[in-house]
């Protein structure tokens, strides 16, 4: 992959895609700015070399029309905050506008593009949309690793049109992952969470040979439990994750290394609770739902997890946005970070679950929280990443 130093950009203007798809308020501002943060290692190393940066990103999903409420407008004035400058902002992603307001920038100087999914030609990773968009600079730089699973063509095609290289980012995303794929250092363990069971067979699947244990918490448990025969409530199971649950038990290589959440805080409602119980894998009422895990299975995972070497993180252990729910993915994070402190390289694999980190204090402590959710999750199933490929 072709880096920075692969780049001269001395007085170029330096075309960056990032993945400024953050979360917002009602009103627009920025609720979560860790994605611009962790581009700005690359914006200030193409400043210092005295590059012109035109920026470019999606937000959110507006199918190819225009709508305000995906404007990157906010971002912009979030950015230069960040980065103690003016950063300028072009209404469109291409056309006359974006040349002039490209073509005007003195070097260290920053603009931002307007959401390039306000175009339908950028998700179908489109050659004259991204001639157009590559008429915007001298070179590409692609830091968005959020967004390297997807063809789109600022993401794809416009690396093949310009002198290409990945930025900081992107690069410390690879770093930081590949080796979970390449010989880690065991022991090894794997903690899954979140919803569902499908979303995570290709993780499973590719790091079944290489991990010691999967530690499985979050609501994608109780297909597991229920393809064992346990009562799991009212709690969330669909058709497909236990069918997809009960083909991984029935291989005694995948059943051997799981290690399931051993209790659960169980509600009656989740979206207005009255009713907080902690009970065993095997004892959740009919009439009742797990929404976190429980004490004993934060002890059964920090057993676990002594004297781990290797640690990845993906999906929350419950309903963490509900402080009634939190406990779970709190007391996780806390012992990973402990873990992390210990010696350990402790991965945390975008995502909610990088959210909960971020939420509960400890991203200082984890040795990498990756920026990409969807495009973690690939990464680890072993798949290659369009927006990685283009810039080999
Ligand atoms: C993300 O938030 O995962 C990336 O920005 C990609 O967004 P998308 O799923 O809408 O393509």
């Amino acid at each position: 992959m072709r880096t920075l130093q692969d780049l001269d950009v001395a007085g170029k203007r330096v075309l960056v895609r990032v993945d400024f798809n953050v979360p917002q308020a009602a009103d627009g501002s920025v609720t979560d700015d860790t994605r611009i943060r962790a581009a700005l290692p690359t914006l200030e190393a193409l400043r210092t070399r005295g590059a012109c940066v035109v920026l470019m990103s999606h937000l959110g999903r507006p199918k190819g029309q225009i709508n305000p409420k995906y404007t990157l407008r906010p971002v912009a004035g979030r950015l230069s905050e960040l980065i103690g400058a003016p950063v300028a902002f072009a209404e469109d992603c291409i056309g006359p506008g974006a040349e002039a307001a490209a073509a005007a920038l003195h070097p260290g100087e920053l603009l931002l593009l307007e959401n390039t999914r306000f175009h339908a030609e950028e998700e179908k990773n489109d050659g004259d949309f991204a001639r157009a968009l590559a008429r915007l600079g001298d070179c590409y730089v692609n830091d968005a690793f959020g967004t390297a699973h997807r063809a789109n063509a600022s993401t794809e095609a416009v690396a093949h049109l310009l002198p290409s290289a990945a930025g900081l980012l992107l690069e410390r995303e690879i770093a930081k992952l590949g080796p979970l794929l390449h010989n880690p250092e065991k022991p090894f363990v794997a903690i899954l969470g979140g919803a569902k069971v499908t979303d995570k067979i290709g993780v499973i699947e590719k790091l079944l040979p290489l991990v010691d244990r999967f530690l499985v918490g979050g609501a994608m448990v109780f297909p597991f439990l229920k393809a064992r025969g346990i009562s799991v409530g009212r709690s969330l199971c669909k058709d497909e994750d236990l069918a997809a649950a009960k083909a991984l038990l029935a291989r005694p290589e995948v059943a051997a290394k799981l290690q399931l959440a051993t209790d659960f805080i169980v509600t009656n409602n989740l979206e207005a609770p009255t009713l907080f119980e902690a009970v065993p894998a095997d004892g959740i009422p009919d009439h009742l739902l797990g929404a976190d895990v429980g004490p004993d299975t934060l002890m059964c995972f920090h057993d676990l997890l002594l004297g781990a070497k290797t640690v990845i993180w993906n999906g929350p252990m419950g309903r963490f946005e509900d402080p009634h729910f939190a406990t779970g993915t709190r007391g996780l994070a806390e012992i990973l970070a402990r873990v992390n402190d210990a010696g350990a390289v402790v991965i945390v694999g975008g995502g909610d679950s990088a959210a909960a980190v971020q939420q509960f204090g400890y991203a200082g402590r984890m040795d990498h929280i990756s920026t990409g959710g969807g495009a973690s999750l690939e990464f680890l199933e072993g798949r290659t990443l369009p927006g990685v490929a283009a810039l080999s």
